[in-house]
């Protein structure tokens, strides 16, 4: 009886899939079944087609396991498939592509009180409707359910600059780039730079985001001359040249040899 569902929801589904997608890449019937299904089964399909992982193609079978290709035994546990993951074996599915954060994550006293009322991978970013992180994530909704904001916001307060650097960079990029200047490699660089540094933030370790955020704007103001302005922090508010591209570079060729 189940298998009849099923199939009859494949049909529906694959009928109602949009022709263009399905001559470009083969048809994931995840999606489109899920896609066409309501409340708890369908709503995860929604929230995931707005996703960052949908725009990377990480699809339902990363986290859930299970056969995108085969509509009959899609689900079938011997294709692998897991169904909903419990909160403890979330960090290692999240953490099988997002390495470096779930090592940190696992020594941090988020990890370790992991099953003991810590949050999840998925408490502060969702698990379908994931988007770019962002420092603002850190606020006062999101992290007082169970415990206070002091903490937090000193971590915050330590990431602000350096953020604030790397989305001037990152503003910089995108000039060059719409000037039809090849930032390709910039792009690349940029991406693993702003990756180390919001990483750190999930060893919930002021001293090292301090220290490792210290060294970092010390590199980019000493090749930049930025120091010497006395325009302080509101580094974002400045035009960002050439200099401080060039200032990137140094600090990750460097990183590299160090
Ligand atoms: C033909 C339609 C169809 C396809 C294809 C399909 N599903 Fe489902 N899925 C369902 C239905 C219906 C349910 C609810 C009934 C059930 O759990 O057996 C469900 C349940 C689920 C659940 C929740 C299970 C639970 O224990 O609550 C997950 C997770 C899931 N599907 C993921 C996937 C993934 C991943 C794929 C692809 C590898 C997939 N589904 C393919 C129709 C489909
Ligand atoms: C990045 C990992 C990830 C991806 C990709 C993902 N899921 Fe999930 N999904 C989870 C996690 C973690 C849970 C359990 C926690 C929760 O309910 O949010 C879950 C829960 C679910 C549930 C149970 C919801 C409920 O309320 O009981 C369904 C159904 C489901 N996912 C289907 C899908 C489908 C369909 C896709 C693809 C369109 C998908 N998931 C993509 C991680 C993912
Ligand atoms: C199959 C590999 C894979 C799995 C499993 C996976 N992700 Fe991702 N994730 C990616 C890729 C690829 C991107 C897009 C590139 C990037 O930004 O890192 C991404 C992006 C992200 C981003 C945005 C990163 C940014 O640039 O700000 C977050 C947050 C995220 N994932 C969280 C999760 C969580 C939480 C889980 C588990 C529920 C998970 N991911 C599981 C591959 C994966
Ligand atoms: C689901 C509950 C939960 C949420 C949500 C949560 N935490 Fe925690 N947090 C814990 C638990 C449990 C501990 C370990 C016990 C403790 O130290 O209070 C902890 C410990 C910490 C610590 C180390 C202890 C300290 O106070 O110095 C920091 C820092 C921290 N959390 C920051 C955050 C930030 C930032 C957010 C929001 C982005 C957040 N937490 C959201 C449960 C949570
Ligand atoms: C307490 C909340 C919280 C938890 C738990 C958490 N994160 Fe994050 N995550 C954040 C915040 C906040 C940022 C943005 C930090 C910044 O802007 O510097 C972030 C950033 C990220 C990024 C973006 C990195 C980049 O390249 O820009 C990814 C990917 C990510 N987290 C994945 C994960 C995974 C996987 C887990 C579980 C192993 C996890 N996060 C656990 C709050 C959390």
């Amino acid at each position: 009886m189940k298998q009849l569902l099923f199939a009859f929801l494949l049909v529906l589904s694959l009928l109602s899939a949009p022709p263009a997608t399905a001559a470009v890449r083969p048809v994931d019937v995840c999606v489109t079944c899920h896609g066409a299904l309501s409340a708890r089964l369908g709503m995860p399909a929604k929230l995931w087609k707005a996703s960052i992982h949908a725009e990377h193609g990480v699809s339902c079978n990363a986290c859930h396991g299970g056969d995108p290709m085969d509509g009959a035994n899609s689900m079938s546990p011997a294709r692998g498939f897991r169904g909903v993951p419990i909160a403890t074996e979330i960090p290692t599915i999240c953490g099988g592509c997002h390495m470096g954060i779930a090592k940190y994550n696992a020594a941090s006293p988020h990890g370790k009180a992991l099953g003991r009322g810590g949050p999840t991978c998925v408490t502060c970013h969702g698990s379908h409707g994931v988007v770019k992180a962002t420092i603002d994530q850190i606020n006062r909704k999101n992290c007082t359910p169970c415990h206070g904001f002091e903490s937090a916001w000193e971590i915050r307060n330590a990431m602000l600059k350096t953020d604030g650097m790397l989305k001037a960079i990152e503003d910089r990029i995108i000039e060059l780039k719409n000037q039809g200047i090849l930032t390709d490699t910039l792009e690349k660089r940029l991406f693993a730079l702003r990756n180390q540094s919001h990483s750190l933030f999930h060893t919930l370790n002021i001293d090292l985001i301090r220290q490792e955020s210290a060294h970092l704007q010390a590199e980019l103001e000493k090749n930049n001359g930025i120091g010497n302005t006395g325009t302080g922090l509101s580094i974002g508010a400045l035009a960002v040249g050439w200099a401080l591209l060039a200032a990137l570079l140094f600090y990750l060729i460097k990183k590299n040899i160090d």
